[in-house]
């Protein structure tokens, strides 16, 4: 039996993103960085994901504290976004006004201080932070699932590897929905349609894609170093011939989106030139064949389509346990 697609204005209906983003954005472990960034008290690394400005900082302990990049006083920001480092405290942007490591605010100015106090009430709002394997994550949920649980699938694929310590990054612009995006990397049907030259060298490989709680995973067969998970609900994460691509699709409207990749590699590796050279074009693939779907959705014709039963497993999964955040 065939499933049916889920609804076009999930795709354009810029409604439906700002539900994602409380439903989605607001509720998961997201990717924010790379914890070689934050070596020192004082390093930070902000962001703004799916909306949501972030800042992570090292405090004087070595601990890494998370908060939304608002200042308490009039929405300034504490940080502009980047990696950056900061003296012993953050001071607002806008007023000045000074807030510690721990997100208590402990001066403001020439302000005269909030009438009610305890002036905690004016302390940064605080966000949950967790790292993985040197991979820096954020939640805002207090009552999230520990990030462990969520990668719990992926951390048996991973066993002795290492994370290579040197990278290239770049990112692009994708005109089409966040999720259109997703279901394309999730769909192991367009092999042939969109990469002819991948799909030639794959020969009759089989590439099922397999979903274990919120990872889906294709393990190369034949090739014992190799496989790509992706993590819920917008993290890529690909392991071939010891380089690690790491692929972070930023939500930034109903209709657009940026692709981010950073290449981790062992540093003088001469496989990651010829390791990013095929990546990158089977990344322009996807993002050329996604921006035509993204028009023609958009288009007013196509209502509902199908999903393949023998192909589209992991599409079906995908789009509904969107359609459960939507719900809740
Ligand atoms: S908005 Fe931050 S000090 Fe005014
Ligand atoms: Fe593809």
């Amino acid at each position: 039996m065939s499933l049916t697609t889920a609804p076009v204005d999930l795709y354009t209906d810029p409604e439906v993103f700002a539900g994602e983003r409380k439903a989605i954005f607001a509720t998961s472990w997201l990717f924010l960085g790379l914890e070689s960034d934050l070596t020192r008290p004082g390093d930070y690394l902000a962001d703004t994901l799916a909306d949501f400005p972030v800042v992570v900082v090292r405090d004087a302990a070595g601990q890494l504290r998370g908060f939304h990049n608002v200042c308490r006083h009039r929405a300034g920001p504490l940080v502009g976004d980047g990696k950056g480092r900061c003296d012993r405290e953050f001071v607002c942007r806008y007023h000045a006004w000074r807030y510690g490591f721990d997100g208590a605010l402990t001066a403001t100015g020439d302000f005269p201080p909030p009438p009610t106090d305890p002036t905690s009430q004016y302390d940064l709002f605080p966000i949950r932070v967790e790292t993985w394997r040197g991979f820096v994550f954020v939640n805002q949920d207090p009552s999230a699932q520990p990030l462990i649980d969520a990668l719990r699938p992926l951390e048996q694929r991973f066993a002795a590897h290492r994370t290579p310590p040197a990278r290239v990054q770049h990112s692009h612009a994708i005109a089409c929905n966040w999720k259109v995006y997703v279901e394309n990397l999730l769909d192991g049907y367009h092999l042939e349609g969109v990469h002819p030259v991948l799909a030639a060298r794959a020969g009759d490989q089989r590439h099922d894609i397999t979903v274990e709680g919120g990872v889906a995973f294709c393990d190369h067969h034949g090739d014992e170093q190799g496989f790509w998970a992706w993590i819920w609900p917008n993290l890529g994460i690909y392991l071939h011939h010891g380089v690690l691509l790491i692929e972070r699709v930023r939500p930034e409207s109903a209709t657009r989106m940026r692709s981010e990749h950073i290449y981790l590699h062992q540093p003088e590796d001469p496989g990651v030139d010829v390791a990013m050279e095929a990546a990158e074009r089977i990344f322009d693939e996807d993002a050329w064949v996604c921006e035509r779907v993204q028009r023609n959705l958009a288009a007013g014709v196509f209502h509902e389509g199908v999903l393949s039963p023998g192909h589209d497993g992991a599409v079906a999964w995908f789009q509904a346990r969107v359609a459960e955040a939507l719900s809740e």
